[in-house]
C-alpha cells in the first residue's frame, strides 16, 4: 500500500515531492496511474491541478517570543514560546516536532526539536533542548525570540502498532527523548486509552528530577521506576524475561522505547515486536528534499524517513 506519507491529506499537501514527481501516495504524481493509488482521502492529483500544478506552501517560518527559559542544568533548558492557538493545537499531536533556530542565524541552523508540551488555551509551546552542538549552543544564548518552522509530525515511528486497550503498556525512556510522551498523554482519549496499566522505566540522567516532576509528575508514582540505563540496565532481567514470555504468549502489550536506536533494538529483540520509537535519521529539512534522513531500501528506492509513516 502506498498511502504512507505522514503529511498526506494534511495542510501543505500536495508538497514539493508532488511537484518533482515523487509523491509517496499519488500514482499519477509519481509517474504511474490511478490504479497504483489506494489513497482514500481527497484526491491529491486533483488538489495539485486545482492549485495550478504548484505545491501548497504552508509551513512558513515564524518568529515566536520567548516567554520563559527554564534552566534545569548548564546543558538542558526548556524554552516556553508564545504562539497562536491554531499553531499550538497542531503542536499537540503525537509525534509533533518543529525546527528552531536563533532568529538572526542562517536557515541551516534550524534544529529539529520534539514538542515537549503544548497549551492551546494559554498559547504556549514548550521545547526541551539539550546542548549537543553548534545549533543548540546558538539557541541557548537566546532569551527574546526564536525562529520556528513547523509543525511536522513524524518524530515517532510505530504509532500504528499501538493496540487499543492494551493489557500492559511498558515504556522505556531516556533523557529528552521522553518529550513526545506528553503529547500522547495530552492528545485526548485516542492515545490515553492505549497507555493503560503503565510500567515505566526512565533514565533522567541528563534532564534531572525537577524536569521530570514538572512535566511528568502526574504519572502514577507506583508505575515509574527511575534507573540509570547504562549502569543498571533497562529494567531487571526478570522483567525483560517476563516481557519476552508475554510476547511469546501473544499478550496485547504496547511497548514504547523513547531512547536511542541502541536501546530500541535491544527491547524489540527481547519483546519480538515493534515498539513506538523515535524516527531514525537526521532530520534537516523535514520536507523530503535535502536527503539527510534518507536510505536506500532493498529495491534501491530512496526512502525519506521524514515523510514515511511507519
Ligand atoms: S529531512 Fe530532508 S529529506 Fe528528510
Amino acid at each position: 500500500m502506498k498511502n504512507n506519507c505522514i503529511d498526506a491529506g494534511r495542510e501543505g499537501c500536495p508538497c514539493a515531492l508532488a511537484e518533482s514527481g515523487n509523491c509517496l501516495v499519488c500514482g499519477r504524481l509519481s509517474g504511474g496511474s490511478c490504479e497504483d493509488c489506494s489513497w482514500q482521502g481527497t484526491c491529491i492529483y486533483t488538489l495539485y491541478e486545482q492549485n495550478e500544478r504548484r505545491l501548497i506552501k504552508s509551513r512558513r517560518e515564524q518568529t515566536l517570543s520567548v516567554e520563559e527559559v527554564r534552566v534545569y542544568s548548564e546543558n538542558f533548558y526548556v524554552f516556553v514560546l508564545r504562539a497562536d492557538r491554531g499553531f499550538c493545537q497542531k503542536a499537540q499531536t503525537a509525534g509533533a516536532y518543529v525546527f528552531v533556530r536563533p532568529a538572526a542565524a542562517d536557515q541551516w541552523y534550524g534544529m529539529p526539536v520534539s514538542v515537549l508540551k503544548s497549551e492551546p488555551d494559554k498559547g504556549l509551546i514548550h521545547l526541551g533542548i539539550c546542548r549537543c552542538g553548534p545549533k543548540s549552543s546558538g539557541i541557548f544564548k537566546e532569551r527574546e525570540q526564536l525562529s520556528v518552522r513547523g509543525v511536522y509530525y513524524n518524530a515517532l515511528s510505530g504509532l500504528s502498532e499501538l493496540k487499543d486497550n492494551a493489557e500492559e503498556t511498558v515504556i522505556f525512556a531516556k533523557g529528552i527523548a521522553l518529550a513526545p510522551l506528553r503529547n500522547l498523554l495530552d492528545g485526548g482519549s485516542r492515545y490515553r486509552r492505549k497507555l493503560s496499566h503503565l510500567h515505566m522505566y526512565v533514565d533522567i540522567d541528563k534532564v534531572g528530577m525537577d524536569f521530570f516532576l514538572d512535566y511528568f509528575g502526574d504519572l502514577p508514582a507506583g508505575a515509574v521506576q527511575i534507573r540509570q540505563f547504562a549502569r543498571e540496565g533497562l529494567c531487571g532481567a526478570d522483567e525483560l524475561r517476563r516481557l519476552g514470555r508475554r510476547a511469546e504468549n501473544g499478550a496485547a502489550d504496547n511497548i514504547l522505547v523513547l531512547a536511542s536506536p541502541y536501546y530500541v533494538r535491544r527491547v524489540q529483540k527481547t519483546a519480538g515486536s515493534k515498539a513506538v520509537r523515535p524516527t531514525e535519521g537526521s532530520m534537516c529539512c523535514g520536507e523530503g528534499i535535502c536527503g539527510a534522513c534518507t536510505y536506500s531500501d532493498e529495491k534501491g528506492n530512496t526512502v525519506r524517513r521524514c515523510r514515511l509513516r511507519v
